[in-house]
């Protein structure tokens, strides 16, 4: 008697829980492609359903004029940065990858198929030679300086590129990455495209591997925002994608090589690739060294890392939701494996909940309860033309004048407040690197019906 009302207490509180974190999933999967839709650069194809942008920064050039139009964005602003493009991309392919069927159940396969092609159809075009990738087009001071629709923009947009004198191993890497886990999503469609993506992927990382250094050392412009810290987890990261695509076990024998290096490198963003690297080895090896590494690592950031009161995960002030919530999608991988599946499917749930609305409001701009109206973003808070857009377009107290559906704002401070102004960079802004873990993470959650 007790028992089974103790058991039907607890099946109810469940349910409780369950519903108070209900979200409509696949329409924050839906959204989180427009928002990729609106970081395009380029030419726009006639398919474009974020109709208020335009064509932009058509003459993008490398330094000989090869055409480098195309790729994203970074965030709010409109520097093309190679390095945490790769990674977005890496992630997005990963999520399309391991979890195609709630892509497919969220009627969203062809859409990322092109939020990923329209990445590696610039990564292509950049890199120019065996050993010369662009990795940079924009100055990041320059561009910084403007505040304006991208479709204005008269600036100069220098190009930067990595080459055998002035290496990139880390971009290299991540990009070679890119390519190999693009190359496996296109396998069946497109065998050709699949076969150049993979070559491309093989010499890229073979640039990497032979040429060491950080790419923050050779296109010093990127340090206004992307100072790299490590090549070695690129290295491994990229390498366990190389082996993926081709099966090839020469590229485990690197992983063997930088082991020792890598081994305690915790974290996983932009520059970070630890996290995502283990256990994906886990995933493709199922040896104990990296299943014991990855559990390590998600049981020390969930039991001992820092948490706001509302139960964020809490890294870093800069961007904190992308931070929580790439590590809950490592972690999610990991439970896939049959690593403490039940809590690390809990706690990636928390995490995902908390930005779509459980800390009292939506951080994801244009969905649910009282979303962000101020995203520090350049395109979305211009008028259309001829009204101008500028700084003081930027300081005033008006909504953003377009609604960047889908993008993740950097959240809330560690006492789980949130300001809901342009000004605030650290909290407001959007980057591709915070919808990639999140789109996956939301394809993930969908196919498991949740
Ligand atoms: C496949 O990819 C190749 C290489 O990018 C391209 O030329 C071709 O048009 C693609 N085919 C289809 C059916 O999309
Ligand atoms: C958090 O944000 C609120 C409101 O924006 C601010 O008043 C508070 O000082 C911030 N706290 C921390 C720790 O940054």
């Amino acid at each position: 008697m007790q028992q089974s009302g103790l058991g039907a207490a607890l099946l109810f509180a469940v349910v409780t829980l369950t519903a108070a974190g209900s979200y409509d999933y696949k329409d924050v999967l839906q959204k989180s492609l427009l928002f990729y839709e609106a970081q395009r650069s380029g030419k726009l194809p006639s398919d474009q359903k974020v109709t208020w942008r335009h064509d932009s920064a058509l003459h993008d050039k490398g330094n000989n004029g090869e055409d480098l139009t195309g790729g994203y964005y970074d965030a709010g602003d409109y520097v093309k940065f190679g390095f945490p493009m790769a990674f977005t991309t890496t992630v997005l392919a990963w999520g399309l990858l391991d979890h195609h069927a709630g892509y497919q159940s969220a009627n969203s396969v062809q859409e990322c198929l092109k939020a990923i092609k329209w990445a590696t159809d610039y990564f292509i075009k950049c890199h120019v030679s065996e050993y010369e990738y662009y990795g940079q087009v924009g100055s990041g001071n320059v561009d910084h300086a403007h505040w304006g629709r991208p479709e204005d923009m008269t600036e100069a947009r220098p190009a930067y590129k990595i080459t055998a004198s002035k290496p990139g191993s880390d971009l290299a890497a991540e990009t070679a990455a890119a390519f190999a886990a693009a190359s496996l999503v296109f396998r069946s469609s497109n065998s050709t495209y699949a076969n150049v993506l993979l070559k491309h992927a093989q010499q890229m990382y073979e640039f990497g591997y032979k040429y060491r250094g950080l790419f923050s050392d050779s296109i010093t412009d990127s340090k206004c925002c992307y100072t790299s810290t490590h090549y070695e987890d690129e290295l491994v990261w990229g390498a366990a994608w190389l082996y993926r695509a081709t099966g090839d076990k020469t590229y485990l024998t690197y992983v063997d090589v930088l082991w020792d290096s890598f081994k305690n490198m915790y974290g996983f963003d932009w520059d970070q690739k630890f996290g995502g690297a283990t256990v994906l080895l886990a995933k493709l090896t199922g040896e104990t060294k990296y299943k014991t590494a990855i559990t390590n690592y998600c049981d020390y950031v969930y039991e001992k890392g820092t948490r706001t009161s509302k139960g964020l995960i809490f890294i870093y002030d800069w961007g904190p939701l992308r931070y929580a919530i790439n590590i809950a999608y490592v972690c999610l991988q990991a439970a896939d494996l049959g690593i403490k599946t039940a809590s690390y499917r809990a706690e990636a749930k928390k995490q995902m909940d908390y930005a779509l609305g459980d800390a009292g409001r939506s951080y994801v701009i244009g969905f649910g309860n009282n979303p962000p109206t101020h995203a520090h973003h350049r395109a979305a808070s211009c008028p259309d033309k001829p009204a101008t857009c500028d700084w003081t377009t930027y300081h005033g107290s008006q909504p953003n004048a377009h609604v960047l559906y889908g993008g993740l704002v950097g959240g809330p401070n560690k006492t789980d407040q949130f300001t809901d102004v342009r000004t605030d960079w650290r909290h407001t802004e959007v980057g591709c690197d915070y919808n990639a873990c999140f789109q996956s993470m939301l394809a993930h959650f969908v196919q498991l019906g949740y």
